[in-house]
């Protein structure tokens, strides 16, 4: 099969398409034919690596595997079931995540049965069904923290963005009123996938005036902790998806306040959480927010427009085309 490895840490170049064999389902497992995957934070991080502590988990000097394959989330059809797997058939369109141990810009992967994975909706196209489970299972924990409610307002920062695009619709979803911000040139996606407002962040400082929110959720790490706090109602809640040590550790001194709450830290994807949102995707409540697709050999390209921090929702990786 055809796969993009990365031997050594790097720019988007030390991608290379490589054939390597076809892997192998064990018997809690199914193995899928993979037609889509997308490119995400997670990838251009470890890639690089961003921050120094990823280092910690894959390789001091070098990725551990001499062979690792990036990719989080995958769209495809299952080829085979393991002897002990009972959920799954040959066949069944399925789309997942696969955490830590990535591996989805592959032609195939084997995943266990029962982590995050489901049935790709019948109207949900492969591309369509790999841009989704990123943002939304990261959103979808983040607003579950924060204990959204009908009728709370939201602002969320970075709305354009992979994060951004999926915590609006679900906050949507949720009953909240949503405030988004990014640039003028994604006012109108932002408006279509059912924001009520629309801040452009390069002509006007939301932190300047006087509305308060419920909640703030910050998704790109890119506001000022202090302006974003003075903006929160009484109790009101700060979501950092993508805090740093000093975010975090002054979330844990606000906290001990008990005059607002922070949140942050790492969203993990559960199993239950894949099937709420395919579930919400069946409905029509989550809709894919594509920006580019690339084919397996155009991964570098892929990578670059990726973390140049201005995507709009998600990339996809188009890794064989529908029969
Ligand atoms: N904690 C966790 O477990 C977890 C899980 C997943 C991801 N994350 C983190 O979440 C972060 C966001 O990921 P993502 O994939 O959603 O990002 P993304 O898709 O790359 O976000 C890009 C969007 O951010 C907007 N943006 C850029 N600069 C901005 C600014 N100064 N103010 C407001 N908006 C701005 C851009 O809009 P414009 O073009 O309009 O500027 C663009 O549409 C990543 O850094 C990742 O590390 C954390």
């Amino acid at each position: 099969m055809k796969a993009a490895v990365f031997k050594k840490y790097g720019p988007p170049e030390v991608l290379q398409i490589e054939e390597l064999s076809k892997p192998a389902p064990k018997k809690d497992q199914i193995l899928i034919r993979n037609y889509a995957a997308s490119v995400n934070s997670a990838d251009w991080r470890l890639r690089k690596p961003d921050p120094f502590a990823v280092r910690l988990v894959f390789g001091l000097f070098n990725p551990r595997k001499s062979k690792q394959i990036l990719g989080v989330v995958f769209a495809g059809i299952v080829e085979q079931a393991g002897k002990k797997t009972t959920g799954f058939k040959p066949g069944d369109r399925v789309f997942g995540m696969t955490g830590m141990a990535m591996g989805t810009y592959a032609e195939y992967v084997c995943v266990a049965e029962n982590g995050p994975i489901a049935l790709i909706p019948h109207h949900i196209s492969f591309n369509e069904a790999a841009s989704i489970p990123f943002g939304a299972t990261a959103s979808l924990h983040f607003l579950r923290k924060a204990n959204i409610q009908k009728g709370q307002s939201i602002l969320i920062y970075g709305a354009s963005g992979a994060l951004g695009t999926a915590a609006i619709q679900l906050a949507k979803y949720f009953g909240a009123e949503v405030t988004a911000v990014c640039s003028l040139s994604n006012k109108d996606l932002v408006m279509a996938i059912g924001a009520d407002h629309h801040i452009d962040y390069t002509i006007e400082d939301f932190t300047s005036g006087s509305k308060k929110y419920d909640i703030i959720f910050e998704t790109v790490n890119k506001l000022s902790f202090a302006k974003s706090i003075k903006c929160l109602k009484a109790k009101g809640i700060l979501i950092l998806g993508s805090a740093g040590i000093s975010e975090t550790l002054r979330g844990i001194l606000t906290n001990i306040s008990a005059k607002y709450k922070v949140i942050s830290g790492m969203a993990v994807e559960k199993p239950e959480e894949i099937r709420y949102i395919q579930n919400l995707m069946a409905n029509g409540h989550l809709k894919p927010v594509i920006d580019k697709i690339y084919s397996l050999g155009e991964i570098a390209d892929a990578h670059r427009y990726a973390e140049s921090g201005h995507k709009k929702g998600n990339v996809v990786i188009e890794i064989r085309k529908p029969e």
